[in-house]
């Protein structure tokens, strides 16, 4: 299988099922001298733990993380990082009943018609648990990142039919379902609730500010940084759209209305307005950078739904094991961990899209 790979300066790759002995990543570029922690990395993968909240799977998965190797006496040494999380609470016979079913919204039929058969248990590398290595990787990315001044906020701004009306920074810890609009939250709570009860799920948006991006970081025509950062964020479970800036309201704009007009403020070039989102042919703009990925519902339900067999007989199915209800507030991490790598890849990048950079550094003047 390949395509477990993202980035090329700041590299990783995930490994490992959802129902195996382990999970975890591999970083292939992280420079030495950084202080890492398995503290640094858990704290990010508690973020994305099912189990805390009615809103999310009651499956206890521990989620601990281990650091195999490239760090030495707490610190980086440019040599790969290696990160595992150990499966411990997956109950593979949840899925016995429905091994030879396709899961409607789910996997299962691509991956039986690509390689003539499937792990069933909980969708192997297609399940939500792949992203626990995602976020191990994201966390190192978001410290390096947040070392160079740059912070990433990543909440949760819809679920189904629930919009939050106002943003709160210090909100968006303050509710199991990340969102910056306290009242907005207790609303998607109830309907998430009421969803639950009638054994179906829902979906939502994320949404992303980043904060300190210097103006120029991507490559400007295959590695685009909005580019990128779609791939990234579509390359996450249940994401179904992604949008920069004012996105597809972009379509109904006019071209005054649209542009970002610049002005220099004490010395420095500002745009009056940001309908590009921080991103203009494919290289930061130094405004912040904003961005949306819609979620959908969680595909397996409670429910019985019809489908087909490995036989391609239509049966009906019925989905024991425990899902999230939403997939949403568990998502959050995700995106913010996905952009984090984006983002410091596309940095380390552009340190040789100057002859100037590599003379300095190397003192030849
Ligand atoms: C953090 C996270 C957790 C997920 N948890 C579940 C889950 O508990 N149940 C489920 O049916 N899908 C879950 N998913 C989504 C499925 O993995 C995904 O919808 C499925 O593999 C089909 O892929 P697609 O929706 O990208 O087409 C999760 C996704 C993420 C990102």
């Amino acid at each position: 299988m390949s395509g477990s790979v993202i980035g090329n300066r700041f590299k990783i790759m995930t490994w490992g099922e959802s129902h195996g002995a382990a999970l975890g990543v591999t970083i292939d570029g992280c420079p030495a001298g950084l202080l890492l922690s398995s503290e640094d990395i858990q704290k990010y993968l508690d973020l994305r733990r099912p189990g805390q909240s009615k809103m999310t799977t009651q499956r206890s998965e521990k989620d601990k993380v281990e650091i195999l190797s490239g760090v030495f006496e707490g610190m980086t040494t440019g040599t790969p990082i290696s990160l595992m999380i150990k499966n411990e609470d997956q109950h593979s016979k949840d899925y016995s009943n429905i091994a030879d079913k396709m899961r409607p919204g789910h996997a299962d039929y691509g991956f039986t018609e690509k390689y003539g058969f499937r792990d069933y248990r909980g969708g192997g590398r297609s399940s939500g648990r792949e992203t626990i290595a995602r976020v191990a990787a994201g966390a190192v990315a978001i410290k390096i990142l947040e070392g160079l001044g740059i912070s990433i906020v990543s909440y949760t701004s819809a679920i189904g039919p629930v919009k939050a009306s106002s943003f709160d920074e210090e909100d968006i810890m303050k509710n199991p379902l990340f969102m910056a609009d306290l009242n907005a939250a207790k609303e998607a709570e109830a309907f998430v609730k009421n969803c639950v009860e009638k054994g179906d799920s829902v979906g939502g948006i994320i949404e992303t500010k980043v904060f300190g991006m210097p103006p120029g970081i991507g490559e400007p025509v295959f590695g685009k940084l909005d580019a990128s950062l779609a791939q990234a964020m579509l390359s996450i479970g249940a994401v179904k759209g992604f949008e920069i800036g004012d996105g597809f309201k972009a379509a109904e704009a006019l071209g005054s209305e649209n542009n970002d007009e610049f002005m220099s403020e004490n010395g420095h070039v500002i745009k009056k307005t940001n309908h590009s989102g921080g991103v203009l042919g494919g290289m930061s703009d130094g405004s912040d950078i904003f961005f949306k990925v819609a979620i959908k519902p969680t595909p397996s339900i409670s429910k019985e739904q019809n489908t087909v067999n490995d036989k391609g007989e239509n049966v009906s199915l019925v989905i024991k094991g425990r899902h999230d209800p939403v997939i949403v507030p568990r998502a959050v991490i995700v995106v913010k961990s996905m952009c984090a790598l984006i983002l410091l890849d596309a940095l380390m990048e552009n340190m040789t899209s100057r002859i100037s950079y590599l003379e300095d550094f190397y003192g030849k003047k």
